[in-house]
């Protein structure tokens, strides 16, 4: 790529990964974590499990934006359904090239991805579970926003228990290192490096951070 794209690096206090990771965790293994997930999104899960044919695997991509990285993965995994979810309507509403000629095995929800780890974490579906990506999530680079990363979110707990593969990309290193800590903490094993083909990024903010400069990590957990 020869563009240039000039996106500020995360600067912040925090300088190491949180102390209050273990702790926070435990906290989150003793209690249940008592929101009921939205009554949509178990009808669009319906929908999905309608549409998977008896051996077919679903592919999530959390949080897709305007869906290109959901695209790459339906192309990349023809035989596999894959899931776009994001909670912004204008985003996975905008009139992309790639949107002109959609594969078949791709759908895109507008929803709040809790309620779908929630609703995931459930033994019906964990044998359907290919993989859940979640590509550059909102960092929330402030210390005292630690439980909005979704590491830290008390759905967390649900998300680690989906026993498949899991890829977080970021371009902030602390908060890819927190990440493989909690899948410690939750007996997940991952796998940490730092990334990624700049020749292929597959979204467009890998794009817009790999044109920037940003050096790029990613922690793929692996299937249980
Ligand atoms: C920084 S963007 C990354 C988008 C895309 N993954 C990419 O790499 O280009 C973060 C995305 O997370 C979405 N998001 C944040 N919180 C969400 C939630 N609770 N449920 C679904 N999407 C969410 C935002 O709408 C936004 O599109």
């Amino acid at each position: 790529m020869n563009e240039k794209m000039n996106s500020r690096k995360i600067s912040d206090a925090q300088r190491e990964i949180s102390s209050q990771l273990q702790h926070i965790v435990e906290r989150y293994q003793q209690n249940i974590y008592r929101r009921e997930p939205a009554q949509y999104a178990i009808q669009e899960l319906d929908r999905v499990e309608k549409k998977l044919s008896p051996n077919q695997k679903l592919i999530l991509d959390s949080c897709c934006g305007v869906g290109e990285s959901s695209f790459h993965l339906a192309q990349q995994f023809p035989d596999s359904l894959v899931l776009g979810v994001d909670k912004s309507a204008s985003r996975l509403s905008r009139k992309n090239e790639f949107k002109r000629n959609l594969p078949e095995n791709l759908i895109y929800i507008k929803g709040n991805i809790i309620d779908f780890w929630q609703l995931l974490d459930n033994p019906k579906w964990h044998s359907r579970m290919q993989k859940i990506c979640l590509f550059y999530p909102n960092p929330y680079p402030k210390s005292t926003d630690l439980k909005k990363r979704w590491h830290a979110h008390p759905v967390s707990k649900h998300l680690f228990r989906i026993p498949c593969a899991i890829e977080l990309r970021t371009n902030w290193r602390i908060y890819f290192e927190e990440f493989a800590k909690v899948s410690w903490l939750y007996g997940r094993k991952p796998d940490q490096k730092s990334l990624i083909d700049e020749n292929f990024p597959i979204s467009p903010f890998e794009k817009k951070y790999s044109l920037s400069g940003h050096e790029l990590f990613s922690c793929s957990i692996l299937s249980k």
